[in-house]
């Protein structure tokens, strides 16, 4: 239903006024932003004093200059039409969360809600109205350094944990002054770039695009998100930012997105070095008639739009259905009731509970041979190049963090009781002079890392290896015979295939947030259970990049992917850690898989039946622990190639020791059907597996069947 006072608002607006409300611009304390505000030639005003893709820490935001501007939009400008103020708060603000393939690894989507909804009254509180996030970017190459933002390599998780962004962000009460306006990025397909290399070429077919890549944006499309931003990337030849057919056709049109489109910084007058616009004006052209709706930065509509309706190029029709949904979004949030920001009391301690449960749930423990956890009556020692770091714990997009909280893994440790069993070896120039400091001590806790400017945005690697001069530091130390724990605060997979071997334990950290020690230390001494599975699967080389678990069959046997049928004589082409993967200090067994019904019938799915499938979650270890039970469904026979297995359902559970639960998985229309080559939804008759397990590798099966009975 079309809001008859935003078309009343339209019809009495110049050219140039619409044109104003599509036009972004950074936040600049000068005369001149004011007086482009006062003539109505900014809708929108991006709080980057320097943005920097996320890596530098960005000016406390002057909530007094926000609205001084936005009282000279609402009482100076022509239209009276409140400023709204966008800013990248990614995953944290004052209060930094997990980076979001870290969040991924949680498989808990209540957490992430909960976690967003703080770091949008964080944020709220400054005077920010919307957020470029969640990014729901399939990422299945870890050299490409923006796959942290992502939610990882799977459709289904990237879905739900893009869903529970978009609620954690704008609540279901999109007017409080506690919601912010969401955005899903990059649409489409960005994190196909080839080699990795940002900003690059994707080849994606139809088939490819409809079962992976748009899945999460119809799933929160189907959330109400506010706006989608576009990618800067091209698909086979065609520049997301020119695409009518994406934007419109596809996002607009087929799935029904009511919000806004913003563009990604200045990718309107990247279309010039895309070579498919000769100048801006002819850039301006074609972003419009695709309807991408505002323009950040790089002022193409301001300086071209109005003319380009003078000249017949572009309609102002187009025009006006443009400012229709920045006018509808800045409705639905309510900055025409509530424009201007009152700063409130945040209570960060409840902030903080939370990032610290979202750092303990992330974290994956990939080894263990039963040397964690550590009693802390036992001498250790801890050493490594991110002792004492800070700022990289926080990961890439993390602009306005508060320091004063973030700790380093030494600063906990000593914090610690007994804390005189821990000897501190700390890094030397020469790596052998800590040989006498750990001599009689036979565990090293070894803590290695990327910085977080080794990631995020244009941050790309050639090699993800474990770094040469950390592989061969911690070789060292096992070569004198000790029992080694690896700590990895990695933000991307790293490849950990011959580093493996110099580790009795290895505990994936990756870069999570404000407070990442303390949850490194409490599982070290096991006062956590880690209970986090990977997003992204962990090859053993980087020369087996591209390799993802659910990957179409094709001869070899079966996992052929990720089996062991080899496809390389110089590596096994087994990853080196599957998806879904990751340790406990407990242990949990799996029930045979009970199924309600075997057979249903194509016209009873499309009536709402479900195959109804179970299993007993029985835990059998020594202590308490929290376990992601995994669905997965394969199609055994299909008119096109379908994965070998895809994630269709999880749950993550905490079980008392000696006790079980059954975790049931409703499988209907939606898990078993796929897009054909006619990108057409539909379920074929056949049999189909339903495995459900730890990780994407269980076998724990049974078939069911769709009979086609007219
Ligand atoms: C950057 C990123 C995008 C971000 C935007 C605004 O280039 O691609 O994710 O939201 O510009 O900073």
């Amino acid at each position: 239903m079309r809001s008859s006072k935003i078309i009343e608002k339209i019809k009495n607006m110049s050219i140039e006024e619409k044109v104003g409300q599509l036009n972004q611009i950074q936040l600049e304390d000068t005369k001149q932003v004011r007086d482009e505000i006062r003539r109505g030639r900014v809708g929108s005003i991006i709080l980057a004093d320097t943005a920097t893709a996320g890596n530098d820490k960005q000016k406390k935001i002057n909530v007094d200059l926000l609205n001084e501007l936005q009282r000279i939009a609402l009482e100076e400008s022509p239209t009276g039409i409140p400023l709204i103020f966008g800013r990248d708060v990614i995953h944290g603000h004052h209060i930094v969360m997990p980076i979001p393939l870290a969040e991924a690894a949680s498989f808990n989507t209540e957490l992430l809600e909960n976690a967003y909804r703080a770091v949008a009254e964080e944020a709220a509180s400054d005077g920010v109205h919307w957020t470029f996030s969640p990014m729901i970017d399939i990422s299945r190459d870890p050299r490409w350094g923006r796959c942290i933002e992502s939610f990882g390599e799977d459709p289904y998780l990237t879905s739900e944990m893009g869903k529970a962004a978009v609620c954690g962000f704008q609540s279901d009460d999109y007017k409080s002054t506690d919601s912010i306006a969401a955005c899903a990025k990059h649409y489409l397909g960005y994190g196909a770039v080839e080699g990795g290399r940002d900003y690059g070429k994707t080849e994606i077919s139809e088939y490819t695009m409809r079962n992976y890549y748009l899945k999460p944006f119809k799933a929160v499309v189907e959330e109400n998100v506010a706006t989608v931003m576009n990618s800067f990337s091209e698909i086979s030849g065609q520049p997301v930012a020119s695409s009518r057919y994406l934007l419109y056709d596809i996002l607009k049109t087929e799935l029904g997105f009511e919000g806004f489109i913003i563009s990604d910084w200045a990718s309107i007058a990247k279309l010039v070095n895309h070579r498919v616009a000769k100048d801006e004006k002819e850039a301006a052209m074609l972003a419009a008639n695709a309807e991408l709706d505002m323009d950040m930065v790089d002022r193409c509509y301001i300086e071209h739009l109005s003319e380009l309706v003078e000249e017949g190029k572009v309609s102002e029709e187009t025009i006006d259905k443009m400012v229709y949904r920045v006018l509808y979004i800045k409705d639905k949030f309510g900055l025409f009731e509530n424009p201007y920001t009152e700063q409130k009391k945040v209570n960060f301690e409840k902030h903080i509970a939370i990032a610290k449960q979202f750092s303990d749930e992330c974290m994956v423990l990939l080894k263990n041979n039963d040397i964690l956890p550590i009693k802390h009556s036992k001498r250790i020692a801890v050493t490594g190049p991110f002792l004492h770091e800070k700022r990289s714990h926080l990961g890439s997009w993390a602009p306005d963090y508060d320091a004063g909280i973030l700790k380093s893994i030494q600063e906990v440790f000593l914090e610690c009781e007994d804390n005189d069993k821990i000897v501190f070896a700390e890094l030397p120039y020469l790596w052998d002079d800590i040989i006498p400091t750990i001599r009689d001590v036979d565990t090293v806790v070894i803590v290695l890392g990327e910085s977080a400017k080794l990631s995020g945005e244009d941050n790309c690697l050639t090699n993800i290896d474990l770094p040469r001069e950390q592989l061969e530091f911690a070789k060292k130390i096992k070569l004198l015979g000790k029992k080694t724990v690896g700590v990895m605060c990695f933000g991307r997979p790293i490849a950990l295939g011959e580093a493996e071997l110099y580790f009795d334990a290895i505990l994936y950290a990756w870069q999570s947030g404000t407070c990442a020690a303390q949850s490194i230390v409490d599982i070290i001494y096991g006062k956590v259970n880690p209970s986090g599975k990977l997003p992204m699967t962990f090859p053993r080389v980087t020369g087996q990049i591209p390799i993802y678990y659910n990957y179409p069959s094709y001869f070899g046997n079966g996992m052929a992917y990720y089996g062991d049928g080899s496809n390389y004589w110089d590596c096994k082409s087994t990853p080196m850690y599957p998806f879904g993967y990751g340790l406990s200090y407990t242990n949990f067994e799996y029930s045979q898989i009970r199924c309600e019904n075997y057979i249903l019938t194509l016209d009873e799915l499309k009536n709402g039946e479900t195959f109804k499938v179970s299993v007993i979650i029985t835990n059998t270890g020594v202590r308490a622990g929290k376990e992601t039970v995994q669905c997965y469904v394969s199609d055994r026979v299909a008119s096109m190639t379908r994965p070998i297995k895809e994630l269709k359902g999880f749950s993550k559970v905490f079980i008392e020791k000696k006790a079980c639960k059954e975790i049931v998985f409703e499988l209907g229309l939606e898990e078993l059907g796929f897009y054909n080559r006619n990108g057409e939804f539909c379920v074929e008759a056949g049999e189909f597996d339903v495995f459900i397990g730890r990780d994407c590798m269980t076998d724990n099966k049974v078939k069911i069947t769709v009979m086609n009975i007219k």
